[in-house]
């Protein structure tokens, strides 16, 4: 029989197994929150704070709420060898706030730490909940390491706009502890329930998100799309067994254990998912990718003193429709159409030129229906015909609605 540790809680009588990674921002102050919610919530928490976080909350705090001590280093434990205890074991780790430091740690692989050795020697999923000054947020840097994190299908639960430490205002503030305890519930549940199984062995690729095209360095024409039904159709595939990747121009949490490729522009929207196209078997369009884009994006700033700026726009390549043409048989191509008026006509009318299997539709005028909205109401035209609708219900619903005539698709004898 396996030896109990001082800091082994023994079994966990069939709860869920979560480290509670806190790094050192003032929001760790919130994370004493998660802790609690997730305990109240039947988890069983492990806390780990890396030694600059217990500036901001002491150990004792985490202590009273957690399920069992927190630990801030490897040598905790009479030996060292459980350093990778933690992430062997979990079901789950999420670190609250993660900070610009800690994600460059992550990402760069680093282990210097108890926290981030957890973080390099877990295959649980993972999910980020970035927190730092609006500056850091935006910098770089941060965008890099956070896109390398999501690319290996780390899950983020992205900051919010408010007030930061200090006094400023803006965005990087840490979500708040109840949307990170429903994120981890969440992906608990699906793990539990785990995929169904359908898309096992399919590869997907989704995108996501309304392109921006620039006008100047500051300014850019986009639309309203908030790539959070894309988003659903990832995760939803990835349930269901999918290999996805997820081209999106969006700041939504990005689904775990899916592949995501950060894009802006048509253009490189086009590139990310041609290259990629030939080697999947489903590609869903979700993305509203802009039609036109400005002629010229001016290098520097445009100012009012230099008059009204004339805008000389051009068309963009139609994706779906380089798809269509490029398709290799057998595989299943899904067109989005947004469309205010005559919804069937329109829908069918693109289902032909595009060359796709199936043209999901909505129509955007209606309440509660396509951008923005968590909800959305759906017609699916198939090119062969069928036509199913999906009644107002969450784009998690919408998604798995689409999957299953998709997964239709994949098996019927070509
Ligand atoms: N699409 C695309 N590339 C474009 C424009 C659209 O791949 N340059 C895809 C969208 O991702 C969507 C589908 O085509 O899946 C329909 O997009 P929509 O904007 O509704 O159609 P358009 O062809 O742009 O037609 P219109 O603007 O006339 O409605």
């Amino acid at each position: 029989m396996a030896e109990v540790t001082a800091h082994d809680p023994g079994p966990t009588d069939g709860r869920s197994f979560v480290v509670l990674g806190v790094s050192a921002g003032i929001a760790a102050y919130k994370a004493v929150e998660v802790c609690r919610r997730l305990v109240d919530a039947g988890v069983h928490v492990a806390p780990v704070l890396t030694e600059r976080a217990t500036n901001f909350v002491g150990r004792a705090t985490f202590d009273a709420l957690g399920s069992e001590p927190t630990q801030t280093s490897v040598w905790d434990e009479d030996s060292p060898i459980p350093h990778t205890r933690l992430g062997q074991r979990a079901d789950l780790v999420v670190v609250a706030p993660a900070t610009a430091d800690l994600l460059a740690r992550y990402a760069a692989g680093l282990a210097d730490d108890l926290l981030t050795t957890t973080l390099v020697a877990t295959a649980a999923p993972v999910i980020v909940c970035p927190a730092m000054h609006t500056e850091m947020w935006e910098h770089p840097s941060v965008r890099a390491n956070l896109a390398t994190l999501t690319g290996r299908g780390v899950a983020v639960v992205p900051p919010e706009e408010g007030r930061l430490a200090g006094g400023d205002v803006g965005s990087g503030r840490m979500a708040e502890p109840e949307t990170i305890v429903a994120a981890v519930l969440a992906r608990l549940a699906d793990d539990r329930a785990g995929p169904a199984g359908d898309l096992s062995g399919v590869r997907l690729l989704v995108s996501a998100g309304g392109t921006r095209e620039a006008i100047d360095p500051v300014r850019f024409i986009t639309n309203r799309s908030s790539g959070k039904q894309g988003h659903a159709v990832a995760a939803a595939a990835r349930r269901r067994g999918a290999d996805v990747v997820l081209v999106t121009t969006s700041a939504q949490p990005r689904p775990a254990g899916v592949e995501v490729v950060e894009v802006e522009t048509a253009a490189q929207m086009e590139e990310a998912v041609l290259a990629r196209s030939a080697g999947v078997d489903v590609v869903v369009m979700a993305a509203a990718v802009a039609d036109f884009r400005p002629k010229v994006a001016v290098d520097s700033k445009l100012h009012k003193s230099d008059g009204v700026p004339e805008l000389v726009l051009e068309a963009t390549n139609d994706i779906l429709a380089e798809l269509g043409r490029r398709r290799r048989p057998g595989q299943v191509l899904v067109g989005f159409a947004a469309e205010t008026d005559d919804v069937p006509g329109r829908a069918r009318a693109k289902l032909v030129a595009k060359g796709v299997d199936l043209m999901v539709a909505n129509d955007v005028s209606a309440p509660q229906v396509g951008f923005d909205h968590d909800t959305n109401a759906v017609t699916v035209f198939g090119a062969d015909g069928t036509v199913s609708t999906v009644a107002l219900a969450a784009k998690a619903e919408v998604a798995d609605a689409l999957i299953d005539r998709i997964v239709t698709l994949l098996r019927a004898p070509s």
